[in-house]
């Protein structure tokens, strides 16, 4: 175990905008409108809506029960508690190794939308702006963006986790709210965008409850609130006693469910005004985006202060996962923090140079998969992150005590919850069988 001090987060308000930091990210911005807009738009938005509430929040305080009691990594945490469920802590490992594999190559994309918007030529060339996806996606600058944003996690991370994380969020946070909010406003007033409103708005209920859909919005709900990897473990971990911590997951999963929509709202309205397709899959925000800015005047600046928003609340989130390895090896395997910083960007680098690098064509539960891309987004949000989350609500429902639970959530009786029954009875029922029945059905096994 390295001897280094255990940092730990400030205030009140800090819990809240670090976890919001780390869910808030490319999961709301970019991946959210790509996935409402393939599966039905409003019913997506309807179903995750509800995944959130009902499996999500359970699942965090979970992960936040155990961080903060523990004071550990995700895989220290388990270990403290019960030794064989340590094993979930490596499938939370394996997750935020998954991840790491293909996040940073969408943050390398926002980068570059940021330098082409300030260079001018995302606006001045007149070339329709798929077509600039699709050349940029053709040409070498994605590897050189997704190197450049590891380093920058890497530096961050570097820095410790009091001064870099902290800070980061607390500045960043609130500005992307604002431009969201201005962003959805001036869409309203785009010519066709009515019916943007209408396909994200008015749910086909029938396709709500379609099993694909339920899979879907089950996966985003995990992935947007960064839970079922132990990561919120890492980070309650550094929590003090006080940290309220219902609050704390009400707190950062309306931030998230708030940006999630802002983006549908400021998304759906451009797509349809711009006579482009929903379901243009993980290119959608970077084709729709730049359609808002180019009838702006100085598009170029808003443009970019909006791609450097992006970027900086992927920023938030990679130094959550990057932070998850890191203090697993730093804290289990006794080497110091920046070695074990280095170790991470090193690993990072090569997962994702693979992804950018290598590609194939091989089919997995009726499903195609074309890179290491694919495999890690459907293999972290529909497979790792669920069960992970599943687990993890049967060792804190029915491994562990009743009194567990209830003395990190009530602060050992210092904060009344009255809802306490019903939040374990979520805990112990009503997530753990909607996720099996989520995942069985989507895996298509029943
Ligand atoms: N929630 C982040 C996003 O929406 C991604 C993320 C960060 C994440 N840390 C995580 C997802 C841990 C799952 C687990 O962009």
């Amino acid at each position: 175990m390295s001897t280094e001090k255990r940092a730990s987060f400030g205030g009140k308000l800090s819990a809240i905008l670090v976890a919001a930091g780390s869910a808030i990210g490319l999961g709301s911005i970019w991946r959210f409108p790509y996935l409402a807009g393939e599966n039905g738009g409003a019913a997506f938005l309807l179903v995750y809506l509800l995944c959130v509430l009902i499996i999500a929040i359970p699942v965090m305080l979970c992960e936040f029960a155990i961080g903060r009691k523990t004071h550990k990594n995700a895989v220290g945490g388990f270990r403290e508690l019960s030794k064989p469920w340590q094993i979930l802590g490596f499938n939370g490992i394996l997750c935020a190794l998954f991840i790491s594999g293909y996040y940073y190559v969408i943050a390398g994309w926002s980068l570059d939308y940021l330098v082409n918007s300030i260079n001018g030529s995302l606006y001045n060339s007149g070339i329709p702006f798929a077509e600039q996806y699709a050349t940029f996606q053709a040409s070498y600058w994605p590897i050189v963006y997704t190197i450049a944003f590891i380093l920058l996690t890497h530096f961050i991370i570097a820095r410790g986790v009091e001064k870099g994380i902290e800070k980061a969020s607390n500045i960043m946070m609130p500005i992307l709210f604002i431009i969201l909010i201005f962003m959805a406003i001036r869409v309203a007033f785009m010519p066709g965008a009515a019916e943007g409103y209408r396909f994200f708005l008015t749910p086909d209920f029938k396709e709500a409850f379609s099993s694909d859909t339920l899979f879907q919005a089950a996966g985003q709900a995990f992935f947007s609130l960064s839970v079922g990897m132990g990561c919120m473990i890492t980070y309650a971990s550094y929590f003090n006693e006080k940290t309220n911590l219902i609050g704390t997951s009400l707190s950062v999963s309306l931030l998230t469910l708030f940006v999630a929509t802002l983006a549908g709202l400021v998304i759906f309205p451009a797509v349809f005004s711009a006579g482009l397709q929903p379901t243009e899959g993980p290119s959608l925000i970077f084709i729709t985006l730049p359609e808002i800015f180019k009838g702006m005047p100085l598009a170029p600046v808003w443009s970019a202060i909006f791609f450097i928003l992006i970027a900086l609340a992927a920023l938030t989130s990679t130094i959550s996962f990057h932070e998850v390895l890191t203090a697993y090896l730093s804290e289990e395997h006794k080497i110091s923090r920046k070695v074990a910083t280095y170790i991470t960007t090193g690993i990072t680098i090569v997962l994702s140079l693979v992804t950018l690098l290598v590609g194939f064509n091989i089919e997995i539960f009726g499903r195609t998969f074309t890179s290491t891309f694919d495999i890690y987004d459907f293999g972290s949000a529909n497979i790792l992150l669920p069960l992970g989350g599943f687990f993890t609500c049967i060792f804190v429902g029915w491994f562990m005590k009743p009194d567990f639970f209830k003395n990190e959530i009530n602060n050992y009786g210092k904060l009344p919850v009255k809802i306490l029954p019903i939040l374990f009875i979520l805990v112990r029922y009503v997530a753990p069988v909607i996720i099996l029945y989520i995942f069985v059905k989507g895996l298509g096994i029943i």
